[in-house]
């Protein structure tokens, strides 16, 4: 428990050994934190809880801190499992305490524990006074679920996000400025590829509307990661600029390859690309080699993406099929694509990734380039020229 504005605290759970979240969806080299806060008034609010996995340390602590007695109302301000996942046994100790959420907040949360809890289901503007301080609530659809709001605390100026703003990042130090920057800036830009991506143009419009209430905001308490409290808005900054079609000057090249044909062929458009434009930075990722969600941060990053697989069984590779798919839902948009691959006998590879790119937000800058069986240096100077060709395209 440790007070981070007067009478407020942090007394979430962090998360060393994490490496995998979502299952096994998202990869969390750093680990993560479980930021639940509790706000002290006349009135003493809990706002969200930890992973199920934590439940029973985390009722525990908060009972030895504060007598969970005491608490007199539950702020639910998202559903998923890594934030509810304490409310199971608090809520065994506080049976009839009011938790507030939302109105999807409620079906989930019902679906989730199928429990009649003394739901207050809340709307965008709705207050819930604590004494002198009181809470506002937000609805925050899709950002990232449905269910998503987000709670204002009057005086302190303190807003509780829980997703947006996130990080996947345990740390002891608690505070933004604490850490180490480009850590961070890594797991936030990480965070926003893999989960925020789809919802770009509602985290536009939720900021234009946090901005049009004028109220100062202090401190933004993410529910995982930091606590942004040195120049908070900083953070803010940044997803409007993530999700403005967000495009550093460079190309991500990814591919699986057999016996090395298409990885060579790679290597052949890098070249052809850095040949004609020495400013653009060029990036290879063998996708059965990586972890997809960096590799779905630098194609964020990214003006274009080269991808490429060679034939098999008149498809594409595994590998290339499973990251196609991790694209499709993230909905990338204003992206330039192209498609390469090795073949032998029937070739289907190249149209097949061509065709997925339909739809994805993917502007096909080429009809992809093939080279038959292991590519001989009249292919690889083809790739080359494709490479030329590629950076002539997409020159900023
Ligand atoms: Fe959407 Fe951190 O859960």
């Amino acid at each position: 428990m440790k007070e981070i504005r007067k009478n407020v605290y942090w007394v979430g759970k962090v998360d060393w050994e994490l490496r995998k979240f979502h299952g096994d969806e998202y990869s969390t080299h750093r680990g993560t934190t479980y930021n639940s806060y509790l706000v002290k008034d006349e009135k003493t609010a809990l706002i969200d809880t930890v992973w199920s996995p934590f439940a029973g340390e985390f009722v525990e602590h908060l009972d030895r801190h504060v007598s969970i007695a005491k608490i007199d109302y539950v702020i639910a301000n998202h559903a998923e499992i890594d934030h509810s996942g304490g409310l199971a046994k608090l809520m065994e100790k506080i049976p009839d305490t009011p938790i507030y959420c939302t109105n999807n907040g409620v079906k989930s949360l019902k679906g989730h524990y199928h429990m009649n809890w003394n739901f207050m289901p809340v709307k965008t503007g709705d207050k819930l006074s604590l004494g002198k301080k009181e809470l506002v609530f937000i609805e925050a659809p899709l950002l990232h679920w449905p269910d998503s709001m987000f709670s204002y605390l009057t005086e302190e100026n303190v807003l509780f996000s829980n997703d947006a703003f996130g990080q996947h990042l345990a740390t002891e130090m608690l505070y933004n400025d604490l850490v180490d920057q480009a850590e961070l800036f890594q797991e936030a830009i990480k965070y926003y590829a893999n989960i925020l991506t789809p919802f770009s143009g509602l985290v536009e419009k939720k900021i234009a509307e946090l901005r049009s209430l004028g109220v100062p905001v202090d401190m933004i308490c993410p529910s995982h990661g930091v606590i942004w409290r040195d120049n908070p808005m900083q953070i803010v900054t940044k997803y409007l600029e993530w999700a403005s079609n967000y495009r550093e000057n460079q190309i991500a090249i990814v591919y699986d390859t057999m016996w090395n044909g298409t990885k060579r062929m790679a290597e052949a458009i890098a070249k052809g690309i850095e040949s004609a434009d020495d400013k653009v930075t060029v990036k290879l990722f063998n996708i059965s080699h990586s972890d997809k969600n960096d590799v779905v941060t630098e194609v964020f990053k990214s003006k274009a993406l080269l991808l490429g697989s060679p034939t098999i069984n008149r498809g594409i590779l595994s590998a290339v099929a499973g990251f196609m798919e991790e694209i499709r839902g993230l909905k990338f948009r204003e992206k330039k694509a192209a498609a390469f691959g090795t073949y032998g006998w029937s070739g289907e590879s190249v149209d097949m990734i061509n065709k997925g790119f339909e739809g994805d937000g993917f502007e096909l800058l080429a009809g992809g380039i093939k080279a038959l069986w292991n590519p001989d240096d009249e292919s690889l100077k083809k790739c080359e020229e494709f490479g030329q060709e590629i950076a002539k395209k997409t020159k900023f």
